[in-house]
């Protein structure tokens, strides 16, 4: 099958047998290591460079499509696997996907690069160690984490696996934003 027939076999609803196919950059790491913030950023600077981007956060897509699931190992695999078909699906539409999701597992990082075959695609770690996340707590669910409130946490009493071959490692130790984006776009 050739490019074309396969996209439309796919995608039969769609109309995108003459449509360039964007990239796709995954950017996985512990809650609040930043990866909300980095994606943000660089889509700005996309944007002024008239680059179309957008930005699939895990946030939004578990208050939504992916409500019915919660952080076990199998319903995290599944909300994976959805937020990459739809990041697949956007790249038809959009230059540049970016998402943003823990991703805490190697069998779940491989699942989605499967997903992505023949696709621009690019796995991102964002390096910000348990210990920093834990400090800003921006939602202060590491604090419920450790009261046992929420179970399941990733970091706290589920893991997250150290990546086997990212494309990049972004380690935000030291680092302002604006220079974690800047590290970012030179994948793109
Ligand atoms: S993933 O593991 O399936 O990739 P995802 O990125 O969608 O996770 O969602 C992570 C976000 O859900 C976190 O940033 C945090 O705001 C929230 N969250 C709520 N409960 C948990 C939990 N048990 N573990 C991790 N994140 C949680």
């Amino acid at each position: 099958m050739n490019n074309s027939s396969t996209l439309r076999y796919l995608f039969p609803h769609q109309e995108t047998s003459k449509t360039a196919q964007g990239q796709v950059i995954w950017l996985y790491g512990l809650s609040g290591a930043g990866k909300s913030t980095i994606a943000h950023a660089a889509k700005n600077k996309l944007l002024s460079s008239n680059k179309k981007c957008f930005v699939l956060d895990g946030d939004d897509l578990r208050t939504g499509l992916n409500s019915d699931l919660g952080f076990s190992d199998h319903d995290r695999q599944e909300n994976l696997r959805r937020a990459g078909e739809v990041a697949r699906l956007l790249s038809y539409t959009t230059d540049i996907v970016i998402c943003t999701f823990i991703t805490p597992f190697n069998d779940i990082r491989g699942v989605i690069h499967g997903i992505m075959q023949g696709q621009s695609y690019k796995e991102v770690f964002i390096d910000t160690p348990l210990s920093e996340c834990e400090r800003r707590d921006v939602k202060g669910l590491y604090k419920k984490a450790r009261q046992g409130l929420i179970k399941d946490f990733t970091g706290i009493d589920s893991p997250f696996e150290k990546p086997i071959s990212p494309d990049l490692v972004i380690s935000t130790r030291e680092k302002s934003i604006d220079m974690c984006a800047d590290e970012l776009l030179k994948l793109i």
